[in-house]
């Protein structure tokens, strides 16, 4: 049996502000998501650092939540059979020089901060971050 799964999306701002929003929609779209629910927004790095908390040990944690905070956001509920998966597939290795063509990462991806989108990384994940941005 199948079923419809959700995931979080978030367009970063390096995609936002070069206007890639609209075509990076599009490429979901015509990979078979639903855009359930979509926002733009921008964050504080507070709220920056609760998000990525799962990184809080990482090196590069600081920076990644002063990027994430530092322009506007696009952040979407996708829905679509295997979901999850299915989303990390179409964007791509976490650095742009390891993604595969005709990836997201790959097309517009700048460098591993400045890598356009994230999607979450597991079921559990989606959950936690659907929930994060979308609590109404
Ligand atoms: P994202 O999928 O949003 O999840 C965490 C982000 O940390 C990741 O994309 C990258 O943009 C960023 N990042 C920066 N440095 C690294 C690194 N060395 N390994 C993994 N992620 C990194």
């Amino acid at each position: 049996m199948s079923s419809t799964e959700q995931t979080l999306s978030i367009i970063k701002p390096d995609a936002v502000e070069r206007n890639l929003d609209r075509e990076i929609k599009e490429i979901f779209n015509t990979n078979g998501f639903k855009i359930f629910k979509e926002k733009k927004i921008q964050i504080t790095k507070a709220e920056a650092e609760q998000f990525y908390k799962v990184h809080e040990t990482k090196p590069f944690y600081n920076d990644l939540c002063d990027y994430l905070s530092s322009g506007p956001i696009v952040v979407m509920i996708l829905e679509k059979e295997n979901a999850v998966l299915a989303n990390r597939e179409l964007m791509g290795a976490t650095n742009p020089k390891d993604a595969k063509e005709g990836t997201i990462r790959k097309k517009f991806g700048i460098s591993i901060d400045k890598n356009s989108v994230h999607g979450s990384d597991s079921v559990e994940n989606a959950k936690i971050e659907i929930n994060f941005f979308f609590k109404d």
